[in-house]
């Protein structure tokens, strides 16, 4: 087991550094991945840092390079980087610019694989599949680049994917982590806690995202986390929104329309409610059961001020609400 994974982190750096070198010093390399991502106002600087490099075009160039340096056809496969196509060890990322994903030490325990330009038929992106090192739900993109920003700020910003992380650390944003747009897991949200009890989820305005977001709420707020949100306006991301307003545009946008995350799906559900009378009798008790997942040992004034607020929001009696709460702790 420990042989099996040390053989993975042993291949996953000669593939960065085979990676990175197609990036920068081919022809190829520059004509179709760099350029791509130039236009894209990443800087050389920026992708040095973040490791990110190209599989070339060709069936087999990594395959090849690897087995030429000794690499078993076994930990290929099982790295993903390779797959078996008709008994032909050919890339799985062909043609594709490479993320490399770090563990806290900074060793790569994975790739993102992103098409360049605009996905068509295939997948925009491929991921590792979980092996030894590679397990998804306790991943965070970015989080080796963003930990110190991140005690330092006391604050992590959560966002979809690779290239908001890259692009806001390149913007000075630095306290910024990727879940790859799936439901947060209670493994991320100890990672977090590491380092701050405040979280802020900046997702795209589209809904998909919000929905995966709101799925991980009631497991944040056992884990004691602060949680709010803020929803990226017309159709941008992270990324296109702090190339479109800067940094500081984009620092003050956050700060201005953080949400408070149990407010924000309180808010949601009574809109959708309506006037309906049994509706809101739902929201009511489903708000008064995520209000009873706020750890109270060790936030106790947390919960009385969700009752609080909540009650106004709902216009019922908070003592009322309180007894609610209570009767499902
Ligand atoms: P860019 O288009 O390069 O800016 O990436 P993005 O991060 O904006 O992509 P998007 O918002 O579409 O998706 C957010 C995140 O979801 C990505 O960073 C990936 O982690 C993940 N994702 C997106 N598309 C795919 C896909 O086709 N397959 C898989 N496995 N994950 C994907
Ligand atoms: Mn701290
Ligand atoms: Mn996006
Ligand atoms: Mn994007
Ligand atoms: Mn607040």
């Amino acid at each position: 087991q420990q042989q099996a994974a040390e053989s993975l982190y042993i291949l996953n750096s000669f593939a960065q550094k085979f990676f990175a070198t197609q990036l920068f010093d081919t022809e190829e390399g520059q004509n179709i991945a760099l350029s791509y991502l130039e236009e894209r106002g990443f800087t050389n600087e920026t992708l040095q840092k973040f490791q990110v490099g190209y599989n070339p075009q060709a069936r087999d160039a990594f395959a090849k390079a690897a087995m030429q340096n000794q690499f078993s056809a076994e930990v290929l496969q099982r790295s993903g980087l390779v797959v078996n196509r008709n008994d032909e060890l050919i890339d799985n990322y062909r043609g594709r610019i490479i993320f490399p994903v770090h563990n806290n030490s900074g060793k790569i325990i994975g790739f993102g694989a992103r098409v360049i330009g605009k996905a068509d038929k295939a997948p925009k992106y491929i991921n590792t599949p979980e092996n030894e090192l590679y397990i998804k739900s306790k991943i965070l993109y970015g989080l080796y680049f963003a930990r110190l920003a991140i005690d330092k700020n006391d604050e992590c910003l959560l966002v979809e994917g690779y290239t908001d992380v890259i692009s806001l650390s390149q913007a000075g944003v630095e306290n910024v982590v990727a879940s790859g747009g799936t439901s947060l897991t209670t493994d991320q949200l100890r990672l977090i806690k590491k380092y701050t009890n405040n979280l802020t989820i900046v997702y795209d305005g589209d809904s998909a995202g919000v929905k995966a977001a709101l799925r991980g709420l009631d497991m944040a707020l056992e884990e004691s986390l602060n949680v709010h949100l803020v929803l990226i306006p017309d159709n941008e991301d992270p990324d296109s929104y702090v190339r479109l307003v800067g940094a500081q545009g984009f620092k003050d946008f956050v700060a201005q329309n953080k949400k408070d995350f149990i407010l924000f799906q309180l808010d949601i559900m009574l809109k959708d409610a309506g006037n309906d009378v049994n509706k809101k009798n739902e929201v009511v008790n489903h708000i008064a059961e995520t209000i009873s997942k706020i750890n109270k040992a060790e936030d106790f004034s947390k919960q009385e001020e969700y009752i609080r607020q909540s009650a106004t929001l709902l216009r019922i009696d908070e003592g009322g609400l309180t007894n609610l709460v209570n009767k499902f702790i």
